[in-house]
């Protein structure tokens, strides 16, 4: 210090600093609420405003954490036990279930209890201004649930820098001990920086439009979900993924099964070409032929055992008995690419030989399958391709899905590059439980030849019911939810979502409303609400081409 500075004129109110021509204002937290809302202080703290937040966090060792932990019980049920009335009550019961329910998580070591430190702080060249940007914080705050306190006549200890070791004495409310959830909950802009490089474009941060950009080839998984209700954006969130993934991969191969024939002119219009799977004049994908799995016949047998079983639905146990063992005798001792007719001749040469299944299968001989029945005919046209399912009938749709689909598999594993599989109105292999299966193996696998999949459909509760669902869903590195009617406790719990975040699905703006679609992307560890929109020349091109039948234009 020269002989000449001087500390500049500091004046200190009950509630209030003034440093020169600087005020400053402080406001601590009295309590927190039950629950803390994602991404709620990117929202607290608008950029407009000055408003400085101090966070400081210190790790209790697990011990330490058990034992506060056990306090907390304790003194809860004390008080209980002394007759808390009415909402006290309440609150009190929550609080011991709380306490012990973080026990149980500490013990595991899935989350860890923390000292955390936190401080507001207005800034301004007035004390009214300091005071009113204060005042509105606090109310901002008070709608999360949260009560405030001002320090009163401790002003200076509060505002006093951070020190490492946590020993500095704090007024009342500076100090909270929370758990890692909460803690995650208070980076107000962390979540908003996935910035994969590499990554495309997914969509704008909802709270300060700052830029997401994932790369699915970086993650172990490179499969997404997209779940959102009728018109909610879905297939053309996913169109749009689809071009930005191209211009980063030009060499990306693409495969639509598109049960509604929305994707047809999208991808004639990217050069590439669409199979009417129903108009039958396509040539023919023999279901049987264990091309699809690369000459693996066990694995091929289990999926015409699944693709068989969501075409007759009605079969008893003894005949889905009799079906796998000839389903199985065809691969172990049949011929190199099976069709429809060794199949019935199987089912009528085992010992047990049985009529009605053989009758069923008639469908396949003269029957509205029958042009199912021989050998491999379909000539491909040019990449991307999609299918398109319109004309199939609704309780065929999930058979000729699940036989698409594991010719699509077939084609993924043997060509090098990245490939993507989207997979529209997925629910319909969530009918039955064989398919299911089938489609959770294939997500499961997919990453081991460098491909990945989109899974769409209108609602995650489709998946939920069963293991080989909610393995599936495990599967996905990356889902988005667009507008849900409702949000059940069952996808709530599964994917970790936020009552805030719960209540605010159904409410998430449709593209008709908003000319682009709200969306809460789980991504990894993060939960994000963005917008997804397209530039001009994208939007154009999508809305040119998606919906429109490909059909037609050979
Ligand atoms: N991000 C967006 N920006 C602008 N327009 C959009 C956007 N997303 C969707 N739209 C428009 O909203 C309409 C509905 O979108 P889309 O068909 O993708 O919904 P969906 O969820 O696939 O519905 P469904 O379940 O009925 O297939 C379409 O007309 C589409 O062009
Ligand atoms: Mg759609």
């Amino acid at each position: 210090m020269t002989p000449f500075s001087r500390r500049p004129d500091r004046t200190e109110g009950a509630t209030w600093e003034r440093t020169g021509h600087r005020y400053r204002a402080p406001l601590l937290i009295r309590q927190f609420p039950p629950e803390v809302p994602f991404g709620f202080l990117g929202r607290a703290l608008p950029t407009t405003e000055t408003i400085d937040l101090s966070l400081e966090a210190h790790r209790l060792a697990p011990d330490r954490a058990l034992q506060v932990l056990q306090n907390a019980r304790a003194v809860a049920e004390a008080e209980l036990a002394t007759g808390g009335e009415g909402t006290q009550a309440s609150e009190l019961e929550i609080e011991r279930a709380s306490a012990e329910e973080l026990g149980r998580e500490v013990a595991r070591r899935t989350q860890e209890l923390w000292k955390v430190g936190i401080r507001f702080v207005t800034r301004g060249s007035s004390r009214p201004r300091v005071e009113a940007l204060r005042a509105r914080l606090g109310e901002r705050l008070s709608k999360f649930g949260f009560r405030t306190r001002i320090p009163r006549y401790e002003v200076e200890e509060t505002l006093r820098t951070v020190d490492l070791s946590a020993a500095t004495s704090r007024p009342l409310g500076y100090w909270q001990t929370l758990p890692t959830d909460a803690l995650a909950a208070l980076f107000p802009f962390g979540d908003e920086t996935v910035l994969e490089p590499r990554g495309v474009l997914v969509g704008l941060a909802l709270s300060d439009a700052s830029p997401v950009f994932l790369d699915r080839w970086s993650h172990s998984s490179h499969s997404w979900g997209i779940f959102g209700t009728t018109g909610s954006g879905k297939t053309f969130a996913t169109a749009l993924t689809l071009l930005r993934t191209r211009w980063m991969h030009p060499d990306l191969q693409l495969t639509v099964l598109d049960p509604l024939g929305e994707f047809g002119a999208f991808v004639r219009a990217l050069g590439g070409s669409v199979v009417p799977l129903a108009d039958g004049q396509t040539g023919r994908l023999n279901p049987l032929d264990p091309v699809t799995t690369g000459g693996d016949r066990r694995e091929k047998a289990a999926r015409v055992g699944a693709m068989l079983r969501s075409l007759f639905p009605s079969l008893r146990d003894d005949e889905l008995a009799v079906l796998d063992s000839a389903v199985t005798r065809l691969y172990e001792a049949g011929p190199d690419a099976p069709t429809f007719n060794d199949l019935q001749r199987e089912v009528l040469s085992g010992r047990t030989g049985d009529p009605r299944l053989a009758t069923l299968l008639e469908v396949f001989r003269t029957g509205s399958l029958q042009n199912l029945n021989g050998p491999t005919t379909l000539r491909l046209g040019e990449e991307p391709v999609s299918v398109d399912f319109r004309g199939v009938t609704d309780e065929q749709l999930p058979f000729h899905l699940t036989y698409v689909l594991d010719w699509a598999y077939g084609r993924l594993r043997s060509r090098a590059g990245p490939k993507l599989l989207v997979i529209d109105e997925a629910h319909l292999l969530a009918r039955h439980a064989a398919t299911e299966e089938v489609l959770e193996r294939i997500v499961r696998h997919l990453r081991h030849f460098n491909a990945g999949m989109l899974v769409l459909t209108q609602n995650p509760d489709d998946f939920l019911e069963r293991a080989s669902g909610r393995s599936l869903l495990r599967n996905l590195y990356a889902t988005a939810f667009l507008r849900l009617p409702e949000v059940s406790r069952a996808t709530r719990e599964f994917f970790g979502l936020t009552a805030a975040e719960a209540e605010w699905l159904p409410k998430a703006r449709l593209p008709r409303d908003a000319g682009y679609s709200e969306s809460l992307w789980r991504i990894g560890p993060f939960h994000l609400p963005l917008a997804l929109v397209a530039s001009t020349p994208e939007y154009e091109f999508l809305v040119g081409t998606l919906g429109q039948p490909g059909a037609g234009s050979h």
